[in-house]
């Protein structure tokens, strides 16, 4: 696109994608390349990255605010800017009690899931801002909304999202920049494998669809909450979840 000019279309847009080399993120920087849009992804410096990525990708850490400043940096000046960012860096954690969890991986959790998600807001919404025009997108989980059984640390984690999109939300609301979140029930990705098979099966008991979601399907939705065309709607949590959200 010509500088300093807005994206009108995805295609047109240039997008960060954060957590890009597994599941959701790595799905979304697919289907935005695939809908014609530049794309870096970003990940940790030990991720392993798929083929079809090679070439745009970057080593960021969110829990670390230099490293993510560099990362932001370099993604703009590789596209010439930065209109979409999407945050799918995250960790699921044990699944245990909450008796059981130490307040040393209760703070790692939040560190990576929430102030992450912070950190990340740091540094990008400036040049958004600047720019006149932004999306960006954190992902929540079902999990922050209802709170899950054995995943205390998880669930506040995605809880602490809400908030933090809806503040954010409605301080750039008259910057052209969206800020909201996707809320995802059940999508099939490795750190949906870790659930253990008891806890999957009575998760699925709750899905009026009867199914798990797919990566794709999660990027989809993502696709069109960056898009210039979603242009109302800011610190919102859409649900993705096969009819599980309640609310
Ligand atoms: N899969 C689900 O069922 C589900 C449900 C609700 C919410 N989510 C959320 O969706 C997001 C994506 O999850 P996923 O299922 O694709 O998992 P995933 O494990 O496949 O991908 C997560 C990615 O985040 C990266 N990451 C972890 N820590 C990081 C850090 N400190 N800095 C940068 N990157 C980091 C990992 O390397 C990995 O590539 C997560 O926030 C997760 O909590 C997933």
């Amino acid at each position: 696109m010509i500088p300093g000019t807005l994206p009108s279309t995805v295609a047109e847009s240039r997008c960060l994608v954060i957590g890009a080399a597994s599941g959701i993120g790595r799905a979304t920087a697919a289907q935005l390349r695939a809908s014609g849009a530049a794309v870096v992804g970003a990940d940790l410096p030990s991720a392993h990255w798929p083929a079809e990525s090679a070439g745009s990708t970057l080593a960021m850490d969110v829990t670390d605010p230099s490293s993510v400043a560099a990362a932001v940096s370099a993604a703009g000046q590789q596209m010439g800017g930065l209109d979409a960012v999407v945050n799918c860096a995250g960790i699921l954690g044990p699944v245990a009690s909450a008796l059981a969890v130490s307040v040393e991986d209760f703070e790692r959790i939040v560190k990576i899931n929430l102030t992450g998600a912070f950190i990340v807001s740091q540094a990008v919404l400036p040049g958004m801002a600047e720019a006149g025009y932004g999306r960006l997108l954190h992902i929540s989980s079902t999990a922050g909304k209802e709170g899950v059984i054995n995943m205390p640390a998880y669930s506040a984690s995605k809880a602490g999202i809400l908030g933090l999109v809806k503040s954010l939300a409605k301080e750039f609301a008259l910057s052209g920049v969206t800020v909201n979140a996707l809320a995802p029930g059940n999508v099939i990705t490795p750190l949906f494998d870790e659930v253990p098979a008891e806890q999957q099966a009575a998760q699925a008991a709750r899905i009026p669809m009867g199914r798990f979601g797919t990566p794709a399907e999660a990027a989809s939705l993502i696709e069109f909450i960056i898009s210039p065309a979603a242009s109302y709607t800011t610190g919102f949590v859409f649900d993705l979840s096969g009819g599980r959200a309640t609310y």
